[in-house]
């Protein structure tokens, strides 16, 4: 269903879902056909193709083998960090697939069993990924960039029967070692017994634990291929473990059927993609966009698809993405603002872009954060290209508004992502639940059902999904963002309305950075805020009311409180400004105005709130920030 336009694709979506997803359902091979393709007799938790059957990695591989795919790319590694360069046809791939399949399940993973994928940018994941799927076993890939405890979480909420790892991820200034990481992890989780596989790289020699680390190259070497277990549609596929409101990550659970059919279909009706065609998502396999756009929508639609082990700078320069899509014809390029905004920063002029051919690039789509107006149109100017921001979220799994290019090309507006995506039934609503006037701003929900390829619950938590995403709107999913329409139809995302920032294109929440502070002896209250950042988009920074009888060198503490985020949260969290204030900005019943802090911060401009307990705190904080460099010189105003 590519031959429509965008208008008459939404209303088929909207008015006839179940005609419209089991036309759509055509596009994969099903081993048993669905009873029904909507079943809502547990709504509000929806379920598409109930009764169905098939196989994920079978719709990604074999099938695209037997139907004479074989030696096409399947998947091209280019690493300049690695120094190294691989490319893995189809064949390839279901040759090491099927191995990795028969090799875990030697190991005694089968249907059902989860297994927690701690890896670097390498096609190993992939392929570990791949073959958690051919089994009917639950993949849970955790991020390079978080720290052992982070880690420690998702496997005592998973519980796997096998963790995958590595050696070692290479960052541009150092190796990061895996395996230290991955032993305390598994310490704190109290789940020391578990079965580990560890990939050695060259960059670094993990030391491996006698009788329970196994060797993945051996283990592979001896493997007998594993053929594909047909699964229930609604089995899950993966648990892709997310930032919410507290420190406890949550864990968004998908399925085979659905994500296979919508996925497949967004290549197309979204990107553009025919099969054959290579598409580049340069994120990380730890995020979604890397789950549903390195790994499985471009393998499901017979795609090439490239993955990057390197930055958008300094690897070497700010022409590698250009390097990259010229050495490997990429047609469509997805990533995040942030790394267009690096780019910039080194490359203003787009010298290195001059010096690439990029004949075969047809559109670039970016998402993860809002994309500012500036950015969009440098990107633009530069490349000469539709530049599509898109918008969604590791919930949605697929995005929820863009400018689908198979459905035939909108007009971009700058700071809008279009379009709500067939499939998705948006409203902006105020507080009684009303829709908003064309204009003004509400919290942006999805009426249910939610489409195909989006969350079925949280791992283990069906209430916490209630709770969180259905309880606020009945019959809608509250999707966190705040937004508007325009009299066009367009959508914008404004804000989040809960405590989550994006940093870099990373979602983090600044309510689990506020506990790690808490937990800091010298420390009795604090705030964390996202302020402003010209090449992040938001940076964290956290004020600190100290105990009386905290030690006096205050240098020292800020010391401690960045490196307990560091070794609590990760790196990744990028927590480096932190200032002592002697009391923070106050409701009258106690509540901290978050808000306003922030508006400080970004030297926006800000009311004293009605219901503040002492406005002379607001003098302070100003005060206070300008001693650690806020308001910063050039921020974006876009996130309010
Ligand atoms: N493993 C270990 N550490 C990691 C890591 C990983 N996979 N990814 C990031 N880190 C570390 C970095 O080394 C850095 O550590 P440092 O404080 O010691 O320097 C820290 O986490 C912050 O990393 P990052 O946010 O990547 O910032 P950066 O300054 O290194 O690079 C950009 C800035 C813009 C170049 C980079 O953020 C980028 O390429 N962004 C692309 C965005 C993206 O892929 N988003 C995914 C969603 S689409
Ligand atoms: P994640 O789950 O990490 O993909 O983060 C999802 C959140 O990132 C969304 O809820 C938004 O707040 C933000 N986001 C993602 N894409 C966009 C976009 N195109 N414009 C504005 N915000 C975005």
């Amino acid at each position: 269903m590519t031959d429509i336009d965008h208008d008459t694709a939404h209303r088929l979506s909207t008015e006839r879902p179940e005609d419209f997803w089991a036309a759509l359902a055509e596009l994969v091979h099903w081993d048993r056909r669905w009873d029904r393709v909507l079943d809502d007799s547990n709504a509000p938790f929806y379920r598409w193709f109930a009764g169905g059957k098939l196989n994920t990695c079978y719709n990604a591989i074999d099938r695209h083998v037997e139907n004479g795919r074989g030696d096409q790319a399947a998947l091209i590694y280019d690493s300049p960090v690695a120094d190294t360069k691989r490319t893995l046809t189809y064949r390839d791939l279901l040759d090491e697939v099927a191995r990795c399949a028969g090799a875990f399940a030697s190991l005694g993973v089968g249907h059902g069993d989860r297994v927690v994928i701690y890896m670097p940018m390498v096609p190993e994941t992939v392929i570990a990924m791949l073959a958690c799927a051919r089994l009917g076993a639950v993949h849970s890939v955790v991020f390079g960039g978080f720290a052992a405890r982070e880690l420690a979480t998702r496997i005592a909420e998973t519980d796997p029967k096998l963790v995958v790892s590595a050696s070692c991820g290479i960052e541009p200034n150092r190796i990061v070692q895996y395996k230290p990481l991955l032993d305390e992890a598994l310490r704190i989780a109290n789940a020391e017994d578990t079965t580990c596989v560890i990939l050695q790289r060259p960059q670094a020699q993990a030391t491996m634990i006698e009788g329970r680390d196994v060797d993945w190259g051996e283990l592979m070497a001896g493997a007998a291929p594993a053929g594909c277990v047909s699964v229930d549609a609604t089995h899950p596929l993966y648990i892709l473990y997310t930032s919410g409101t507290t420190g406890t990550p949550k864990g968004v659970v998908r399925d085979h059927g659905g994500h296979a059919v919508a996925l497949t279909w967004s290549m197309k009706a979204i990107y553009g993609l025919e099969p054959g065609e290579v598409f580049w998502s340069a994120s990380d396999l730890g995020w979604v966009v890397g789950h549903s756009y390195i790994a499985y929508a471009p393998l499901l639609a017979g795609c090439t698809t490239v993955l990057y082990e390197g930055k958008p700078v300094g690897t070497p320069d700010p022409g590698a993405y250009w390097r990259v899509v010229d050495e490997h014809k990429v047609n469509v390029l997805f990533t995040a603002p942030t790394a267009f905004r690096a780019i910039r920063r080194d490359d203003p002029h787009g010298e290195h872009v001059g010096r690439h051919d990029r004949t075969s690039l047809r559109a670039l789509f970016l998402a993860g954060e809002r994309c500012d107006p500036a950015t969009l149109e440098w990107a633009q100017q530069q490349l000469d290209i539709p530049v599509i921001d898109h918008w969604w979220q590791t919930e949605t799994g697929w995005a929820m508004a863009a400018n689908c290019i198979g459905l035939g090309l909108l007009p971009v507006k700058p700071g809008s992502p279009t379009k709500p995506v067939p499939g998705y039934d948006i409203h902006v609503l105020d507080e009684e639940g009303n829709d908003v006037a064309t204009g003004d701003i509400g919290n942006i929900t999805v009426k249910l059902p939610l489409p195909p390829g989006n969350l079925l619950t949280l791992w283990k938590d069906d209430e916490g999904y209630r709770r969180g995403y259905l309880s606020r709107y009945p019959g809608h999913y509250l999707t966190g963002d705040a937004g508007c329409f325009d009299e066009d139809g367009y959508l914008s995302i404004m804000s989040r309305i809960d405590d989550i920032i994006n940093v870099a294109g990373h979602r983090l929440s600044t309510g689990a950075m506020e506990e790690v502070l808490a937990s800091h002896p010298d420390v009795a209250e604090c705030a964390v805020v996202g302020a402003a950042d010209t090449l992040k988009g938001e940076l964290p920074v956290g004020l600190v009311v100290l105990n009386a009888d905290a030690k006096s060198d205050h240098d020292t503490i800020k010391v401690e409180l960045v490196t307990l985020v560091r070794e609590r949260i990760g790196p990744v969290a990028a927590f480096k400004n932190v200032v002592v204030v002697k009391r923070l900005p106050k409701t009258r019943s106690g509540k901290i105005l978050r808000g306003t802090i922030k508006r400080i911060a970004d030297g926006a401009e800000h009311k004293i709130p009605a219901t503040i307990d002492d406005p002379t705190t607001l003098a302070e904080i100003t005060e206070d920030l300008t001693t650690i460099g806020y308001p910063r010189a050039g921020t974006p105003s876009g996130n309010m």
